[in-house]
């Protein structure tokens, strides 16, 4: 595939190396010089690629989306704090034709932590136990809490009807770690995941690109791994 980044920071280089290695053309990288409020994305430009990924800011996402959507585009996105905007970023890809992947961890190891964290609140909620989450990262992430702890709150109140309180750590390179506590009187149960590189993200972006090929839509991370768990 002939692949687009926009974004030149971290998450950009990392996709750049991973999709390299699979085999795949880095056609161009779109940095935000060359693209306030979207208007890098042009059609000459997103002709050169097959799939676009978006890796930037939570303030820069919707209008790179809405331009990227409306255009038709093929696009891969893990920038995360934009999430009250889906439904209108949703109408562009559809009314565009184009095709959307989101999620705010592209990490399969997070996805199953979900799971994990599923069961854990089914478990320990009705039991009595008191729950927090605590997540660290790097001092230049911008949004807090993570996309990531955001979700872990939502599925700890869908399945207790709690809020879930989460603390929120940003210091150095952390490339991000989230623990879930389950605390009583009498004992202490953590899940802790913990990432060890921005490569394990890359690799599930580059690997939601190869899934995409050839649909319309919009879809979660979540649901092409589903797909792809079911089907095997
Ligand atoms: N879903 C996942 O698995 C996952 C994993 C890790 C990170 N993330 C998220 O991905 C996003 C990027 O993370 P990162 O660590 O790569 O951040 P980063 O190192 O700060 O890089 C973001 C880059 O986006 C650029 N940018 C901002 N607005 C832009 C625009 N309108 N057009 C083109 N480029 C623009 C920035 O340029 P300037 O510096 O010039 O503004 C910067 O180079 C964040 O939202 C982060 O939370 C998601």
């Amino acid at each position: 595939m002939r692949v687009g980044i926009v974004g030149a920071g971290r998450m950009g280089r990392e996709i750049a190396a991973v999709a390299a290695s699979r085999g795949h053309e880095v056609a161009w990288n779109l940095g935000s010089k060359e693209n306030s409020g979207g208007s890098g994305l042009t059609a000459a430009l997103l002709a050169r690629a097959d799939v676009v990924f978006e890796f930037t800011s939570p303030a820069a996402a919707v209008e790179n989306l809405i331009a990227l959507g409306g255009q038709g585009a093929r696009v891969v996105c893990g920038t995360t704090g934009w999430s009250k905007d889906l439904p209108r970023v949703t109408e562009a890809f559809v009314q565009g034709g184009g095709t959307l992947v989101h999620a705010a961890n592209f990490s399969v190891g997070v996805r199953h932590f979900f799971e994990l964290a599923t069961r854990a609140a089914r478990l320990f909620g009705p039991a009595g136990y008191a729950a927090y989450l605590v997540e660290e990262h790097h001092g230049g992430k911008r949004d807090a809490p993570s996309g990531t702890a955001r979700t872990v709150g939502t599925i700890f109140e869908m399945e207790t009807g709690r809020a879930l309180p989460i603390t929120s750590v940003r210091s150095g390179t952390i490339p991000g770690t989230h623990r879930l506590v389950f605390e009583s009187p009498e004992d202490e149960v953590e899940i802790i995941h913990r990432a060890r590189s921005r490569a394990g993200f890359a690799r599930g972006a580059v690997w939601a690109a190869e899934k995409i090929a050839g649909r319309t839509g919009v879809y979660e991370f979540g649901d092409l791994l589903k797909e792809a768990v079911e089907g095997a």
